[in-house]
């Protein structure tokens, strides 16, 4: 180790050919390992969990298809056995991804693991063994529906449509999980008006869809809304190319929704969750919303549009008035709402908006333990002179800059006073290049480890 300067640095390692050295008689050992963790005192679950993706990278390249592993920095500095275990399964799954479901002929049989076939995780300790499989246990649930979400988003819009996101949703339903699915009737009948605008252009109708996971015993009543546009062409207000190019990941937050309560399922915490999307495709056509138009959302207000390509919030005010209905304790909306967050965070950090400090704060800590960054931005009340119509109660866009937070102000008028969170989730949601080692090419299902941590956590 030290001839090869390996100093335990994240993201260094070290591997030793071991030739004919063998554990068993038909256990070879090929290659020791050893990887870098960084400074004990630092070392976190997502650490770990970079770590575990480290050793996926590590294994490929050296061809190993079976690894065994201890638990790292487990007992040290706060991170117990089962938080670095779970850490360790997630990093691993997650870096392990691939989405091969589209390959013909050239890559024909692959399965969606890209590497591993087996994990072996050696603990001599017997508590730590029991508490090593529960954090196992919690690692697989979340891992697998992480990746969930990621291959909903990466399913291209000819084949993700509004109903086949709608048939998605109804095959979570059972035990504790019921799934309402509405049809462009029903949204008529609930004048969700706005939303059905933004679908006219598309020859795929829209599907409004409303989850309910419900525990034996809840005290509070929390709901997620998801952004669920399946195509943003832009509409008639056309993307260029380049920007289209990538527009299937617009329904990412209901893909964080469906992965949330595929895990919800198996997690089972006492709060009960209402999952809500309104499924669209925005395109143009002779019967597309058109700028200049005047559509009226659930809750009466009338919306102005100037530009067809911020139809994010024009489904999202139906979505969110329909949520503000069911009179939960808090709202917390995802949505790959605006460029303009990635110009200011990235395609690593998310933007949280929200009526209500303490929510804000929970999660941000949550998105700091399972390694999905948030950065809160302010609600600036000037900036609602922006959004301001002068032939309407809103109007969908606003110049002047701040894009990020001026989709966020519009927002805020269909919650009512119930508290709030936007995550404005347009960097994260997708990338076309490695932004971390358990974050590979295409969708991340950024929230769903975020928001299972959050409603864990028991504090609402
Ligand atoms: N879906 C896009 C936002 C987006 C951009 C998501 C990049 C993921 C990556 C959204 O509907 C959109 O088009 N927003 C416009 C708003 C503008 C017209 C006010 C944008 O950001 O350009
Ligand atoms: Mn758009
Ligand atoms: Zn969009």
């Amino acid at each position: 180790m030290k001839q090869q300067r390996f100093d335990g640095k994240i993201g260094e390692s070290v591997t030793f050919p071991t030739f004919t050295f063998s554990v068993s008689k038909d256990f070879k050992t090929k290659h020791i390992a050893v990887l870098g963790l960084g400074d004990r005192k630092t070392c976190t679950a997502d650490t770990v969990r970079t770590v575990g993706g480290h050793l996926v990278k590590l294994a490929e390249r050296v061809n190993a298809k079976i690894v065994a592993t201890i638990l790292h920095g487990a007992e040290i500095d706060g991170l117990n056995v089962s938080e670095s275990s779970q850490a360790l399964i997630e990093g691993v799954l997650l870096s392990d991804y691939r989405f091969h479901a589209f390959h013909g002929t050239k890559r024909k049989g692959e399965t969606p693991r890209a590497h591993l076939s087996t994990l072996m995780i050696a603990e001599t300790n017997r508590r730590a063994y029991a508490r090593a499989q529960e954090g196992i246990a919690r690692g697989r649930i979340l891992a697998e529906a992480t990746t969930y979400a990621r291959d909903l988003v990466n399913t291209p819009s000819s084949h993700m449509t509004p109903r086949h996101l709608a048939d998605e949703a109804k095959r979570l339903a059972g035990n504790n999980i019921t799934v309402k699915i509405m049809d462009e009737k029903d949204m008529e009948r609930k004048k969700m008006t706005a939303a059905l605008a933004v679908a006219r252009g598309s020859q795929h109708p829209p599907f409004a869809v409303h989850l309910v996971y419900r525990p034996r015993s809840a005290k509070k009543k929390i709901a997620i809304v998801g952004k669920a546009v399946t195509f943003d062409s832009g509409g008639l207000s056309l993307k260029p190319a380049e920007h289209m190019e990538t527009m299937k990941c617009d329904m990412g937050g209901a893909a964080t929704v469906l992965g949330l309560f595929r895990a919800l399922k198996f997690l089972t915490p006492d709060v009960e969750v209402h999952g809500i999307f309104l499924a669209v495709e925005n395109m143009p056509s002779g019967a597309a919303y058109r700028p200049g138009d005047v559509v009226t959302a659930k809750n009466g207000m009338t919306i102005e549009i100037r530009n067809t390509d911020a139809e994010g919030r024009v489904t999202l005010a139906d979505a969110l008035s329909y949520a503000a209905d069911l009179k939960p304790d808090a709202i917390i909306d995802l949505a790959t709402l605006t460029g303009a967050c990635v110009v200011a965070l990235g395609e690593e950090v998310a933007a949280v908006y929200a009526t209500n400090d303490k929510l804000a704060e929970r999660l941000v800590e949550a998105g700091k333990d399972v390694g999905e960054p948030l950065w809160r931005m302010p609600l600036v009340d000037a900036y609602n002179q922006h959004i301001a119509s002068q032939i309407a109660d809103l109007k969908n866009t606003g110049a002047h800059g701040g894009g990020s937070i001026t989709a966020a102000l519009f927002l805020k008028n269909f919650v009512g006073s119930i508290p709030w969170a936007h995550l404005d989730i347009a960097g994260p949601a997708y990338t076309e290049r490695e932004t971390r080692s358990d974050q590979p090419y295409g969708a991340s299902g950024y929230g769903v480890r975020l928001l299972a941590k959050y409603l864990m956590e028991r504090k609402y």
